[in-house]
């Protein structure tokens, strides 16, 4: 039966099973270094007591998949864990032909062979962490009553907006992907269901080429009704987030700080919150040019995600009070004023999250679709969620893919997300 390399223990005779990470052939002796998902050893071959295995690492090539079956001995020397397998026998499971990529090769090619590319200890531990990550907030959703939900992926009506998406041939007939789970959400709270969550597949055919924009990701998104104020939204968020993140920190945070060179921070909460108008003004005393009314462009994230990170001393951010000709058209307006019940969180200066209060009023919600130019034909279907009773309700959207980027500092969501899909780019 296998060992986990992590289970290894001195004196046992143990069976392991991985791919060669490293292989030195000396005069008479060799060293293997074996990796498996939790962990490397060094297996170390006397030439001179074990010809039978001679022929076996012959063959060798790095990246090989192999079994070692042998005996774990404590060896002080022995750099990596202070242990080492002495071996008996040897299976090649499957060999390696020379590597595609290096360290040296750029992001292009190493996503071309992306499942290269994730056996470095580092992807490795990328994936746990999301792992962790979506693990820690399904069980603060569950503990909170929440109901996990499926929605379909497939749809005939835009779920967010008219422009960003895919078209597919649904038997003769024009459907779309979701852009967003949102109207099933709202569709959740009026069934009934009180608060849902699901995790999963977005997609967006937008054609930009930045470092944190993908045409598929998976998103956390949550609904829960009787909500009234924003607020209550946004402090059920950065619950969840310090859950999560402290799950992070106590399993992995040494091994992240070894290996991607980050402190994970637990955030303390309340996060700081800040007015889009007040984020105006301080973009107007940076020197930007840009006024109440208007979104805010990358240049200005990025000004002001530096600027407030420095100010508070924290890594997260809430912008509330968006004027809502800028926002969904199913965002609740603050009383009779032009502002949005909604927020954007921002952590290490990028936008992770939007969320709000709904308007689950039918005929002030109609009134609102239509005049973001919604054709009432096409979105009634989404308004009868509305029409046979609705509690109030709010919820939000967490790109999961930027979270695990900007949690380890990688440099692009290209390289956070298991599979990659871009504009220009639909493989592996
Ligand atoms: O801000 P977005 O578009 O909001 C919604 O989809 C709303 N329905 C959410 C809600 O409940 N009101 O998307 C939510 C989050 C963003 O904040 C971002 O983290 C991520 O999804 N996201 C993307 N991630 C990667 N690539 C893209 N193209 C993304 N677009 C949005
Ligand atoms: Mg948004």
């Amino acid at each position: 039966m296998r060992t986990l390399i992590k289970d290894l223990k001195n004196g046992e005779q143990v069976e392991i099973s991985g791919f060669i990470e490293k292989f030195r052939d000396q005069k008479s002796i060799q060293f293997i270094v074996l990796r498996d998902i939790s962990g490397a050893i060094q297996i170390t071959v006397d030439k001179n007591s074990n010809p039978q295995l001679l022929p076996i690492t012959e063959q060798f090539t790095i990246n090989s998949f192999v079994t070692i079956k042998g005996k774990v001995v404590e060896n002080a020397f022995v750099k990596l864990g202070g242990k080492e397998i002495l071996p008996t026998e040897i299976v090649i499971e499957s060999i390696a032909e020379t590597l595609p990529i290096d360290n040296e090769s750029n992001i292009d090619q190493k996503l071309d062979y992306r499942w290269i590319d994730l056996r470095t200890p580092k992807n490795a531990l990328m994936m746990k962490v999301q792992t962790l990550f979506v693990q820690s907030a399904r069980k603060f959703l569950c503990d909170a009553n929440f109901v996990e939900m499926h929605s379909p992926k497939i749809i005939s009506q835009p779920s967010e907006s008219g422009s960003d998406l895919f078209t597919l041939d649904y038997f003769g007939e024009k459907a779309y992907l979701t852009q967003s789970p949102q109207f099933y959400k709202q569709m959740a709270m009026s069934s009934g269901l009180d608060r849902i969550f699901e995790i999963g597949p977005v997609f967006r055919a937008e054609k930009s080429f930045t470092n944190r924009h993908t045409t598929e990701f998976t998103g956390l998104d949550i609904e829960m009704s009787w909500v009234k104020d924003v607020e209550e939204v946004m402090a059920f968020e950065e619950e969840l987030l310090t859950y999560s993140m402290k799950a992070i920190k106590e399993t992995y945070g040494e091994e992240i700080q070894k290996l991607f060179g980050v402190e994970i921070v637990v955030p303390k909460l309340p996060f700081p919150r800040l007015k889009m108008k007040d984020a105006i003004e301080i973009l107007q005393d940076l020197d930007y040019d840009i006024e109440f009314g208007e979104d805010f462009a990358t240049e200005h994230e990025k000004a002001l995600g530096e600027y407030l990170t420095k100010k508070n001393g924290h890594e997260f951010y809430f912008i509330t009070d968006y004027p809502a000709d800028i926002r969904a058209f199913y965002h609740m307006r603050n009383g009779n004023s032009n502002i949005a019940k909604g927020y954007d969180l921002y952590f290490k200066g990028m936008e992770i999250t939007t969320g709000a209060v709904r308007e689950h009023r039918y005929e002030i919600l109609t009134k609102q679709a239509l005049a973001k130019g919604n054709s009432q034909e096409k979105i009634q279907f989404y308004l009868d969620f509305f029409k046979y009773g609705c509690p109030p309700h709010g919820g939000f959207g967490l790109g999961l893919d930027r979270i695990t980027m900007l949690l380890l500092n990688i440099p692009s969501i290209k390289e956070s997300m298991y599979i990659f899909r871009g504009p220009t780019r639909i493989k592996p």
